[in-house]
């Protein structure tokens, strides 16, 4: 999953839209609610994208994920940035932070409910009191099954993008990248779908005393629109 080969053309295809807007909506997010955030952890931080820009606003920003590959690409563009490679079901952190952040359905990778409570436990615990662990979720019916779609061309290479729903509740990303005519890299990337019910009473659970889930994480921003976000504050 998220090989080497599919982390370096991660931004290339596009990917890199998802945290590029995300950040700016975190900006919004924090400006509005008129919170302090000194520093942040992006769990699943992938090519580095979100941490790049809150640093770039002031925000000491670390980022870890499980492949190596996006780390490689990370510690390649952002030298300056701390990144380490872990599972976030487990890994801790060296110091507590203000922001915990998980983008672009990256708990959705954990297919194991058990995994995922201990993902909430773990955050609890190096979350500042008075802090925020934020993430979005995929929303039932936002992945739809498709057909193969063409992501684009670059360099000869070209990559192509599947939807499959394998059983209720789950689903598979298939990326298939080509060079001229030859299938150089196929990845399949498992996701489970969880009711944002059964999140929110797992993050009150875990010690989150204020616990939120919307469509739209500022008022008339509808750009991430099909996603749900669940904010849980410490
Ligand atoms: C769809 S990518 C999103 C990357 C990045 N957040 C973004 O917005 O571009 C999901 C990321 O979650 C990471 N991931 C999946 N399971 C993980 C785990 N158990 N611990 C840490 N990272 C994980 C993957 O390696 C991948 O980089």
């Amino acid at each position: 999953m998220y090989s080497e080969i599919f982390s370096k053309v991660y931004d290339a295809f596009g990917w890199n839209y998802y945290p590029e807007s995300f950040a700016q909506l975190l900006l919004k997010w924090i400006e509005e609610k008129g919170i302090t955030v000194k520093n942040m952890l992006d769990l699943g931080c992938g090519t580095g994208i979100l941490c790049s820009i809150m640093q770039e606003h002031g925000i000491e920003a670390h980022g870890m994920d499980l492949s190596h590959g996006m780390i490689a690409m990370a510690k390649e563009k952002y030298p300056q940035l701390r990144f380490e490679q872990g599972n976030m079901v487990t890994w801790k952190p060296e110091k507590s932070y203000d922001l915990v952040t998980s983008t672009c359905d990256a708990l959705n990778h954990i297919l194991e409910p058990e995994e995922v409570k201990a993902v909430f436990r773990n955050v609890y615990s190096y979350v500042n009191p008075g802090g925020y662990f934020l993430f979005d979720l995929l929303r039932e019916g936002e992945a739809e099954e498709c057909e193969p779609v063409e992501l684009g061309e670059l360099e000869g290479k070209r990559l192509q993008f599947q939807i499959r729903h394998p059983q209720e509740g789950f689903v598979t990303l298939q990326t298939d990248l080509y060079e001229g005519e030859q299938l150089v890299n196929t990845e399949k990337i498992q996701e489970r779908i969880y009711s944002s019910e059964w999140i929110m009473e797992e993050l009150r659970r875990a010690g989150f005393s204020d616990v939120t889930c919307t469509d739209q994480l500022l008022e008339g921003h509808e750009e991430h629109a099909a996603t749900w976000f669940v904010i849980a504050k410490k």
